[in-house]
């Protein structure tokens, strides 16, 4: 039987004992803490640059950062209002954001038509569901407020895939044991592959695809703009 815990969704690395809870951001607490860095890491210190690049294309006024963990795009939100909301009380302990809030994206504890943005950073491979999510943003936003996604997947094409598919299988769980964390690294790469390409995911959404463009090595980063008619 699974711990309580994990009752709802748990991933477990071959060969080991011990699972990772990834239903509500429970994940992420273990390495609250050392997240930032070791993201920043990761993305050869390009992290906040394709954070940036989302937040130029969206709105003034009051901003919902869905997913926000330690609020590591702060910096980039500007004089905006912002709401910073996650499932988990770790990530959101390290957060300065005007105002904090513990729950999913699935599930957003707003009014409707309350937001003037949504953004959202390395965060969609791990909700319950995108379509609940997408459903409830274009809820929460007014019209003419626009959600904007920075995700992580696989390059676009089978070749460049694959090859990427080799390198973070072997990079992503030696930094996972580096850091004292090596099954939630060893979650991280299998999450890569868990979505639809970002081309079909937000192809068919209540909302109005504006732009969408791959980043960073290979185009395994991708950055979307999406508007609320
Ligand atoms: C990789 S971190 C990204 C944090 C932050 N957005 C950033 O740019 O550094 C993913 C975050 O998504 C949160 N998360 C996981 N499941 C979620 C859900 N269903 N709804 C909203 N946030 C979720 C995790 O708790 C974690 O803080």
């Amino acid at each position: 039987m699974e711990p309580l815990s994990c009752r709802r969704r748990c991933a477990r690395t071959p060969g080991s004992t011990r699972s990772v809870d990834v239903s509500n951001g429970s994940v992420f607490t273990d390495i609250a803490g050392k997240y930032d860095r070791i993201n920043r890491l990761l993305s050869l210190g390009r992290d906040q640059a394709w954070r940036r690049k989302v937040v130029s294309k969206l709105p003034e006024g009051r901003l919902l950062d869905l997913g926000g963990g330690t609020g590591a795009a702060n910096p980039v939100f500007g004089d905006r209002e912002v709401v910073a909301l996650d499932p988990s009380p770790e990530m959101l302990g390290l957060n300065t954001a005007d105002r904090r809030v513990v729950a999913v994206g699935e599930g957003l504890p707003f009014a409707d038509d309350s937001f003037d943005a949504v953004f959202s950073a390395y965060v969609f491979r791990n909700l319950d569901s995108v379509t609940r999510t997408v459903v409830e943003v274009a809820r929460v936003l007014r019209p003419g407020g626009r959600l904007g996604v920075v995700g992580l997947g696989r390059p676009r094409h089978r070749v460049t895939a694959a090859i990427h598919r080799a390198g973070s299988s072997v990079v992503l769980p030696v930094v996972g044991t580096l850091a004292g964390a090596r099954e939630e690294y060893v979650y991280l790469n299998r999450s890569l592959d868990k979505l639809p390409p970002p081309e079909v995911m937000f192809a068919d959404t209540p909302l109005r695809l504006v732009s969408l463009w791959r980043m960073g090595p290979l185009g395994f980063v991708y950055g979307v703009v999406l508007e609320k008619d």
